[in-house]
Protein backbone atom coordinates (compact mmCIF):
# COMPACT_ATOMS: atom_id res chain seq x y z
CA UNK A 1 0.00 0.00 0.00
CA UNK A 2 1.23 3.38 -0.34
CA UNK A 3 -0.25 6.52 1.05
CA UNK A 4 0.69 10.34 -1.12
CA UNK A 5 -0.24 13.63 0.36
CA UNK A 6 -0.94 16.07 -1.96
CA UNK A 7 -1.92 20.19 -1.52
CA UNK A 8 -4.37 22.15 -3.77
CA UNK A 9 -3.44 24.92 -5.89
CA UNK A 10 -4.68 28.71 -6.96
CA UNK A 11 -4.03 29.69 -10.32
CA UNK A 12 -2.24 32.70 -10.64
CA UNK A 13 -2.20 33.07 -14.45
CA UNK A 14 -5.05 30.48 -15.34
CA UNK A 15 -6.07 28.36 -17.99
CA UNK A 16 -9.67 28.09 -19.41
CA UNK A 17 -10.06 25.47 -22.47
CA UNK A 18 -8.50 22.65 -23.41
CA UNK A 19 -6.78 22.22 -26.84
CA UNK A 20 -7.31 18.10 -26.51
CA UNK A 21 -9.97 17.53 -23.94
CA UNK A 22 -9.06 13.93 -23.62
CA UNK A 23 -5.70 14.40 -22.81
CA UNK A 24 -6.32 17.51 -21.05
CA UNK A 25 -3.97 19.66 -22.96
CA UNK A 26 -4.57 23.14 -22.15
CA UNK A 27 -4.85 26.49 -24.35
CA UNK A 28 -2.16 28.21 -22.08
CA UNK A 29 0.66 27.65 -19.71
CA UNK A 30 -0.66 28.73 -16.11
CA UNK A 31 1.35 29.87 -12.75
CA UNK A 32 -0.43 28.75 -9.16
CA UNK A 33 1.16 28.19 -5.43
CA UNK A 34 0.38 25.41 -3.82
CA UNK A 35 -1.75 25.44 -0.75
CA UNK A 36 -0.06 24.47 2.37
CA UNK A 37 -2.29 23.48 5.31
CA UNK A 38 -5.03 21.89 3.03
CA UNK A 39 -4.44 18.69 2.09
CA UNK A 40 -5.54 15.26 0.19
CA UNK A 41 -4.26 11.91 1.61
CA UNK A 42 -4.64 9.23 -0.67
CA UNK A 43 -3.99 5.57 -0.10
CA UNK A 44 -3.91 2.75 -2.93
CA UNK A 45 -3.05 -0.68 -2.72
CA UNK A 46 -3.69 -3.41 -5.53
CA UNK A 47 -4.99 -6.48 -5.19
CA UNK A 48 -7.33 -9.56 -6.01
CA UNK A 49 -10.56 -7.15 -5.66
CA UNK A 50 -12.98 -7.95 -8.90
CA UNK A 51 -12.91 -3.92 -9.31
CA UNK A 52 -11.15 -0.85 -8.52
CA UNK A 53 -13.57 0.79 -5.60
CA UNK A 54 -12.99 4.39 -4.62
CA UNK A 55 -13.80 5.66 -0.62
CA UNK A 56 -13.84 9.95 -0.04
CA UNK A 57 -14.10 11.07 2.91
CA UNK A 58 -15.64 8.03 4.14
CA UNK A 59 -18.44 7.81 1.72
CA UNK A 60 -17.86 5.01 -1.19
CA UNK A 61 -17.73 6.66 -4.64
CA UNK A 62 -19.56 5.09 -7.94
CA UNK A 63 -19.98 6.34 -11.34
CA UNK A 64 -18.52 9.10 -12.44
CA UNK A 65 -16.00 9.79 -10.25
CA UNK A 66 -14.97 6.34 -9.87
CA UNK A 67 -14.35 6.18 -13.66
CA UNK A 68 -12.01 9.15 -13.44
CA UNK A 69 -9.87 7.61 -11.15
CA UNK A 70 -10.35 4.25 -12.83
CA UNK A 71 -8.84 5.76 -15.82
CA UNK A 72 -5.72 6.90 -13.89
CA UNK A 73 -5.19 3.61 -12.64
CA UNK A 74 -5.83 1.96 -16.20
CA UNK A 75 -2.54 4.45 -17.25
CA UNK A 76 -0.49 3.22 -14.24
CA UNK A 77 -1.74 -0.69 -14.99
CA UNK A 78 -0.51 0.00 -18.44
CA UNK A 79 2.81 1.44 -17.31
CA UNK A 80 3.86 -1.16 -14.68
CA UNK A 81 2.16 -4.23 -16.73
CA UNK A 82 -0.34 -5.12 -14.37
CA UNK A 83 -4.00 -5.82 -14.10
CA UNK A 84 -4.80 -6.26 -10.63
CA UNK A 85 -7.59 -3.54 -9.01
CA UNK A 86 -7.12 -1.16 -6.62
CA UNK A 87 -8.60 -0.03 -3.51
CA UNK A 88 -8.29 3.84 -2.89
CA UNK A 89 -9.21 5.62 -0.13
CA UNK A 90 -8.95 9.16 -0.27
CA UNK A 91 -9.33 12.14 2.70
CA UNK A 92 -9.54 16.03 2.33
CA UNK A 93 -8.52 18.06 5.36
CA UNK A 94 -10.55 20.92 4.23
CA UNK A 95 -14.36 20.91 4.45
CA UNK A 96 -15.61 19.68 0.74
CA UNK A 97 -18.47 22.63 1.01
CA UNK A 98 -15.70 24.79 1.62
CA UNK A 99 -15.72 26.21 -2.47
CA UNK A 100 -12.27 24.91 -2.53
CA UNK A 101 -11.69 22.21 -5.90
CA UNK A 102 -10.27 18.89 -4.58
CA UNK A 103 -9.53 17.87 -7.91
CA UNK A 104 -6.06 19.22 -8.28
CA UNK A 105 -4.71 17.71 -4.90
CA UNK A 106 -6.98 14.64 -5.21
CA UNK A 107 -5.23 13.62 -8.58
CA UNK A 108 -1.80 14.78 -7.85
CA UNK A 109 -1.96 12.49 -4.10
CA UNK A 110 -3.95 9.48 -6.86
CA UNK A 111 -0.58 9.73 -9.38
CA UNK A 112 1.86 9.84 -6.74
CA UNK A 113 0.64 6.68 -4.49
CA UNK A 114 -1.12 4.71 -7.38
CA UNK A 115 2.03 4.73 -9.66
CA UNK A 116 3.94 4.07 -5.86
CA UNK A 117 1.86 1.28 -4.98
CA UNK A 118 2.34 -0.50 -8.70
CA UNK A 119 5.94 -0.61 -7.92
CA UNK A 120 6.87 2.48 -10.41
CA UNK A 121 9.33 5.37 -9.31
CA UNK A 122 8.13 8.18 -12.11
CA UNK A 123 10.08 11.31 -12.35
CA UNK A 124 8.00 14.61 -11.55
CA UNK A 125 7.46 15.68 -14.64
CA UNK A 126 6.15 12.14 -15.19
CA UNK A 127 4.09 12.47 -12.32
CA UNK A 128 3.02 16.00 -13.36
CA UNK A 129 1.74 14.57 -16.97
CA UNK A 130 -0.07 11.41 -14.95
CA UNK A 131 -1.75 13.67 -12.62
CA UNK A 132 -2.93 15.88 -15.54
CA UNK A 133 -4.54 13.17 -17.41
CA UNK A 134 -7.37 13.42 -13.84
CA UNK A 135 -7.63 16.92 -14.05
CA UNK A 136 -5.65 19.63 -15.86
CA UNK A 137 -4.78 21.71 -12.59
CA UNK A 138 -3.35 18.55 -10.80
CA UNK A 139 -0.51 18.97 -12.73
CA UNK A 140 -0.05 21.97 -11.06
CA UNK A 141 0.16 20.25 -7.52
CA UNK A 142 3.19 17.68 -8.16
CA UNK A 143 5.85 20.22 -7.97
CA UNK A 144 6.24 22.34 -4.70
CA UNK A 145 5.51 26.19 -3.78
CA UNK A 146 5.26 28.32 -6.93
CA UNK A 147 4.55 26.56 -9.96
CA UNK A 148 4.27 26.77 -13.89
CA UNK A 149 2.81 24.09 -15.85
CA UNK A 150 3.90 24.64 -19.80
CA UNK A 151 1.57 24.07 -21.90
CA UNK A 152 3.89 21.90 -24.11
CA UNK A 153 3.98 21.16 -27.63
CA UNK A 154 2.57 17.42 -27.24
CA UNK A 155 1.21 15.12 -24.68
CA UNK A 156 4.64 14.19 -23.25
CA UNK A 157 6.19 17.92 -22.42
CA UNK A 158 3.13 19.26 -20.97
CA UNK A 159 4.05 19.04 -17.25
CA UNK A 160 4.61 21.55 -14.50
CA UNK A 161 7.43 22.42 -12.61
CA UNK A 162 8.79 24.60 -9.66
CA UNK A 163 9.73 27.78 -10.66
CA UNK A 164 10.67 28.92 -7.08
CA UNK A 165 10.39 26.73 -3.81
CA UNK A 166 7.36 27.52 -0.93
CA UNK A 167 9.90 29.63 1.39
CA UNK A 168 10.64 31.98 -2.01
CA UNK A 169 8.03 34.58 -0.83
CA UNK A 170 5.83 34.27 2.51
CA UNK A 171 2.43 35.31 0.78
CA UNK A 172 -0.67 34.00 2.11
CA UNK A 173 -4.21 32.84 0.38
CA UNK A 174 -6.86 34.30 2.58
CA UNK A 175 -9.83 32.20 0.91
CA UNK A 176 -13.14 34.65 1.44
CA UNK A 177 -15.84 32.05 1.86
CA UNK A 178 -19.48 33.29 0.35
CA UNK A 179 -20.58 30.79 -0.41
CA UNK A 180 -19.85 26.64 0.36
CA UNK A 181 -22.35 24.96 -2.19
CA UNK A 182 -21.36 23.27 -5.48
CA UNK A 183 -20.56 25.17 -8.34
CA UNK A 184 -23.37 24.44 -10.96
CA UNK A 185 -21.33 23.90 -13.97
CA UNK A 186 -18.14 22.06 -13.24
CA UNK A 187 -14.55 23.23 -14.79
CA UNK A 188 -14.58 19.97 -17.08
CA UNK A 189 -17.89 20.86 -18.81
CA UNK A 190 -16.48 24.44 -18.60
CA UNK A 191 -13.28 24.30 -20.48
CA UNK A 192 -14.92 22.18 -23.51
CA UNK A 193 -17.16 25.58 -23.87
CA UNK A 194 -14.55 27.94 -23.81
CA UNK A 195 -13.83 27.93 -27.73
CA UNK A 196 -17.51 29.61 -27.74
CA UNK A 197 -16.71 33.19 -26.48
CA UNK A 198 -15.48 35.36 -28.73
CA UNK A 199 -13.00 36.62 -26.36
CA UNK A 200 -10.96 33.43 -25.91
CA UNK A 201 -8.86 33.85 -28.79
CA UNK A 202 -7.69 37.18 -27.81
CA UNK A 203 -7.31 35.78 -23.66
CA UNK A 204 -5.13 32.89 -25.26
CA UNK A 205 -3.13 35.05 -27.83
CA UNK A 206 -2.15 37.52 -24.58
CA UNK A 207 -1.19 34.52 -22.58
CA UNK A 208 2.74 34.78 -23.06
CA UNK A 209 3.06 38.07 -21.81
CA UNK A 210 0.78 37.46 -18.76
CA UNK A 211 2.38 34.47 -17.91
CA UNK A 212 6.25 36.62 -18.62
CA UNK A 213 4.77 39.12 -16.24
CA UNK A 214 3.51 36.80 -13.16
CA UNK A 215 6.99 34.45 -13.81
CA UNK A 216 8.99 37.82 -12.88
CA UNK A 217 6.62 39.46 -10.76
CA UNK A 218 7.05 36.07 -8.67
CA UNK A 219 10.79 36.03 -9.08
CA UNK A 220 11.25 39.44 -8.29
CA UNK A 221 9.05 39.61 -5.72
CA UNK A 222 7.34 42.73 -6.59
CA UNK A 223 3.77 42.52 -5.16
CA UNK A 224 2.48 45.43 -6.78
CA UNK A 225 3.44 43.81 -10.14
CA UNK A 226 1.93 40.38 -9.00
CA UNK A 227 -1.44 42.59 -8.11
CA UNK A 228 -2.16 43.48 -11.21
CA UNK A 229 -1.54 40.72 -13.36
CA UNK A 230 -3.04 37.94 -11.29
CA UNK A 231 -6.23 40.47 -11.12
CA UNK A 232 -6.25 40.94 -14.81
CA UNK A 233 -5.74 37.57 -15.50
CA UNK A 234 -8.84 36.54 -13.36
CA UNK A 235 -10.90 39.09 -15.14
CA UNK A 236 -10.57 38.14 -18.52
CA UNK A 237 -11.28 34.46 -17.45
CA UNK A 238 -14.63 35.40 -15.78
CA UNK A 239 -14.97 37.55 -19.08
CA UNK A 240 -14.60 34.31 -21.50
CA UNK A 241 -16.70 32.87 -18.79
CA UNK A 242 -19.47 35.14 -18.83
CA UNK A 243 -19.24 35.61 -22.62
CA UNK A 244 -19.43 31.81 -23.69
CA UNK A 245 -22.48 29.46 -25.12
CA UNK A 246 -23.94 28.95 -22.41
CA UNK A 247 -22.88 31.96 -20.45
CA UNK A 248 -21.37 31.12 -17.28
CA UNK A 249 -21.71 33.18 -14.15
CA UNK A 250 -19.69 32.30 -11.53
CA UNK A 251 -19.32 35.74 -9.67
CA UNK A 252 -22.11 36.78 -6.73
CA UNK A 253 -22.97 39.95 -5.64
CA UNK A 254 -20.66 39.29 -2.37
CA UNK A 255 -17.95 38.22 -4.64
CA UNK A 256 -17.93 41.92 -6.26
CA UNK A 257 -17.94 43.09 -3.07
CA UNK A 258 -15.07 41.54 -2.03
CA UNK A 259 -12.92 42.03 -5.30
CA UNK A 260 -14.09 46.51 -5.24
CA UNK A 261 -12.67 46.41 -1.81
CA UNK A 262 -9.43 44.53 -2.32
CA UNK A 263 -8.88 46.80 -5.27
CA UNK A 264 -9.82 49.74 -2.76
CA UNK A 265 -7.41 48.83 -0.09
CA UNK A 266 -4.35 48.59 -2.33
CA UNK A 267 -5.27 52.00 -3.39
CA UNK A 268 -4.83 53.01 -0.04
CA UNK A 269 -1.35 50.87 -0.23
CA UNK A 270 -2.52 47.67 1.36
CA UNK A 271 -0.28 44.89 -0.45
CA UNK A 272 -3.69 42.57 -1.15
CA UNK A 273 -4.88 41.20 -4.83
CA UNK A 274 -7.68 38.46 -5.78
CA UNK A 275 -8.27 35.58 -7.99
CA UNK A 276 -11.52 34.10 -8.06
CA UNK A 277 -11.49 30.38 -9.70
CA UNK A 278 -14.45 28.12 -11.06
CA UNK A 279 -16.85 29.35 -8.36
CA UNK A 280 -17.75 32.46 -5.76
CA UNK A 281 -15.01 32.55 -3.90
CA UNK A 282 -12.65 35.26 -3.89
CA UNK A 283 -8.55 34.29 -3.21
CA UNK A 284 -7.13 37.41 -1.72
CA UNK A 285 -2.99 36.88 -1.76
CA UNK A 286 -1.05 38.94 0.42
CA UNK A 287 2.48 39.39 2.40
CA UNK A 288 2.52 37.49 5.83
CA UNK A 289 2.94 40.84 7.23
CA UNK A 290 -0.42 41.80 6.37
CA UNK A 291 -2.26 38.62 6.70
CA UNK A 292 -4.18 38.97 10.34
CA UNK A 293 -5.23 42.43 8.95
CA UNK A 294 -6.47 41.43 5.61
CA UNK A 295 -8.33 38.28 7.49
CA UNK A 296 -9.93 40.52 10.02
CA UNK A 297 -10.91 43.44 6.81
CA UNK A 298 -12.55 40.39 4.55
CA UNK A 299 -14.55 38.19 7.99
CA UNK A 300 -16.39 42.13 8.57
CA UNK A 301 -17.54 42.61 4.76
CA UNK A 302 -21.13 41.67 3.79
CA UNK A 303 -21.74 38.11 2.41
CA UNK A 304 -18.33 36.75 3.46
CA UNK A 305 -19.37 33.78 5.84
CA UNK A 306 -15.63 32.76 6.23
CA UNK A 307 -12.18 33.08 5.73
CA UNK A 308 -9.54 30.31 4.96
CA UNK A 309 -5.93 31.12 4.96
CA UNK A 310 -3.38 29.08 3.39
CA UNK A 311 0.41 29.86 3.07
CA UNK A 312 2.55 28.65 0.32
CA UNK A 313 3.10 24.74 0.30
CA UNK A 314 5.09 22.24 -0.67
CA UNK A 315 5.00 19.41 -2.86
CA UNK A 316 3.16 15.95 -3.57
CA UNK A 317 4.70 13.53 -0.78
CA UNK A 318 4.75 9.97 -0.17
CA UNK A 319 3.54 9.51 3.94
CA UNK A 320 3.79 5.64 3.83
CA UNK A 321 4.78 3.36 1.47
CA UNK A 322 4.60 -0.78 2.09
CA UNK A 323 5.03 -2.13 -1.23
CA UNK A 324 2.26 -4.88 -1.75
CA UNK A 325 4.31 -6.40 -4.94
C1 LIG B 1 -10.60 27.99 -13.26
O1 LIG B 1 -8.04 21.63 -13.84
O2 LIG B 1 -10.13 21.83 -12.46
O3 LIG B 1 -9.36 26.65 -11.75
O4 LIG B 1 -9.22 19.15 -15.86
O5 LIG B 1 -11.67 19.47 -15.86
O6 LIG B 1 -10.47 18.99 -13.70
P1 LIG B 1 -10.42 19.63 -15.07
O7 LIG B 1 -10.28 21.20 -14.87
P2 LIG B 1 -9.47 21.99 -13.77
O8 LIG B 1 -9.66 23.49 -14.28
C2 LIG B 1 -9.13 24.56 -13.54
C3 LIG B 1 -9.74 25.82 -13.98
C4 LIG B 1 -9.45 27.02 -13.10
C5 LIG B 1 -8.18 27.74 -13.57
C6 LIG B 1 -6.86 27.12 -13.19
O9 LIG B 1 -6.75 26.48 -12.13
O10 LIG B 1 -5.90 27.34 -13.98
Amino acid sequence: MSVALAHPNIALIKYWGNRDNDLRLPVNGSISINLDGLFTRTSVSFGNAKSDSLTINGSEVGGKGLARVSHILNLVREMAQMNEHAIVTSENNFPSGAGIASSASAFAALALAASNAAGLSLTQPELSRLARRGSGSASRSIPGGFVEWQMGKDETDSFAFSIADATHWDLRDCIAIVSASHKKTGSTEGHAIAGTSPLQLARVADAPRRLTLCRRAVLEKDFNALANIMEHDSDTMHAVMMTSSPALHYWQAASVTVMESVRAWRAQGMPVAYTVDAGPNVHVLCPFAVQKEAQARLQNLPGVENVLVAGVGGPARLVESISSR
